[in-house]
């Protein structure tokens, strides 16, 4: 032990959240211990249960508490009897917006074991990663309903800032020089025509400063499709939050499904701290039954650990999810076979001690 020490805020949340939580803290916490490190963790009990019981989400000085820590834990909010948006504006928002966690980071990539839905793909023509924008774009709270003469109208602002549409494009191009060196940026300029060109202009301009990166832009409908038809050629995609939102979620399905995706809320400059869940929800249709899969939440405590700096044990991590996958004898339902969510969470665990 040479004592290095991460403080850890876990918020298990709602649902399989809890489930999927318990199982990579086991993961994790093996890590830690064969790679020298301690792992603290503090546990939170912000979810739906605590709305239903006290009428909010977190405690008024909740974003205060979490920043001392050195990383949050997220499984996920939301559950059937509280609206879905209260659930996101009364935690995950606020959370993602005061830590200035502007980069949801979503890779994607065809595990081993697993097959894609997408006939005749292999891991390398499916792995890309989505750069979502975290902040600002169309959720925001500008807007409102009323009733005027023609009947009931609502209205909804989107906020695109020049510094918030820059620093995400060139966190993109960054990224796409540790990768293949391709950037792919989602846009509706033909649709949306005020903030969209404006995106594409800033695109445009950052990309003259990597002449090293192949840059194109792509409609999102033109782009959906093509990341079905032509996974292969996309690498790094960026997006708008709602953009970002929703091809992560096309991403995870054409790879391994949504139990295998995991993200970060990414504070680059590191003056808070970040915060890494799974892609998925809280799955209220298989909560509670033991059967959801851990995978993807296991991945995003390997983004933890390399963001933390822990670079070798995230890739042991990582070797020990592939490893078990691999070897097919323990799955979960959505992975076509019979294991509980602690059944895999413990195998994972284990061939932590087999790698080297
Ligand atoms: P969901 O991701 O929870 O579930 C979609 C489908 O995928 C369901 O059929 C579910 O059973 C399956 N699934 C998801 N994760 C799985 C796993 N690990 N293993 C096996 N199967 C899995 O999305 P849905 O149903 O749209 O939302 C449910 C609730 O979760 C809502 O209240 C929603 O607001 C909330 N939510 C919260 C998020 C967060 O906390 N970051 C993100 C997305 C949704
Ligand atoms: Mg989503």
């Amino acid at each position: 032990m040479n004592g290095r020490s991460y403080q850890i805020a876990s918020i298990p949340g709602d649902g399989i959240g809890v489930d999927v939580v318990i199982e990579a803290r086991k993961v994790l916490d093996r890590a830690a211990a064969l790679h020298g490190f301690d792992l603290g963790w503090t546990e939170f009990d912000w979810s739906c249960e605590r709305y239903a019981r006290t009428g909010t989400m977190m405690p008024e000085d909740g974003v205060e508490q979490l920043s001392a820590f050195d990383g949050i834990f997220l499984g996920a909010v939301g559950f059937p009897g509280v609206p879905d948006h209260v659930s996101l504006w009364g935690l995950l928002i606020p959370i993602r917006r005061a830590f200035a966690q502007y980069v949801n980071l979503r890779p994607v990539r065809l595990l081993p074991g697993t097959s894609s839905v997408l006939k005749n793909r292999s891991a390398e023509e499916l792995e890309m990663v989505i750069v979502r924008e975290n902040s600002e774009g169309e959720y925001s709270t500008i807007g409102g309903r009323q009733t005027g003469p023609a009947g009931e109208f609502a209205v909804q602002e989107s906020v695109f800032t020049r510094a918030g549409v820059e620093r995400i494009i060139r966190y993109a191009f960054e990224l796409a020089r540790t990768r293949a060196g391709r950037v792919c940026s989602a846009t509706k300029s033909n649709g949306i025509i005020h903030t969209m060109p404006f995106w594409d202009e800033i695109f445009t301009e950052v990309a003259a400063g990597y002449p090293d990166v192949h840059s194109e832009q792509c409609h999102i409908d033109a782009l959906a499709a093509r990341m079905v038809q032509q996974p292969d050629r996309l690498d790094v995609v960026v997006g708008s939050n709602l953009f970002g939102d929703i091809l992560s979620d096309l991403a995870a399905a054409i790879t391994g499904g949504l139990g295998m995706a995991p993200s970060g809320n990414i504070n680059p400059a590191g003056e808070y701290p970040s915060m890494f869940e799974a892609v998925h929800g809280s799955a209220p249709d298989i909560a509670g039954q033991g059967i959801a899969n851990p995978v993807a939440q296991i991945l995003a405590g390997a983004m933890m650990l390399e963001h933390l700096g822990e670079s070798a044990a995230a890739r042991a991590v990582n070797a020990a999810v592939e490893g078990v996958l691999a070897a097919g004898e323990v799955a979960t339902p959505d992975l076509g076979g019979k294991s509980t969510t602690a059944d895999l969470g413990t195998a994972i665990a284990a061939a932590l001690d087999a790698s080297p």
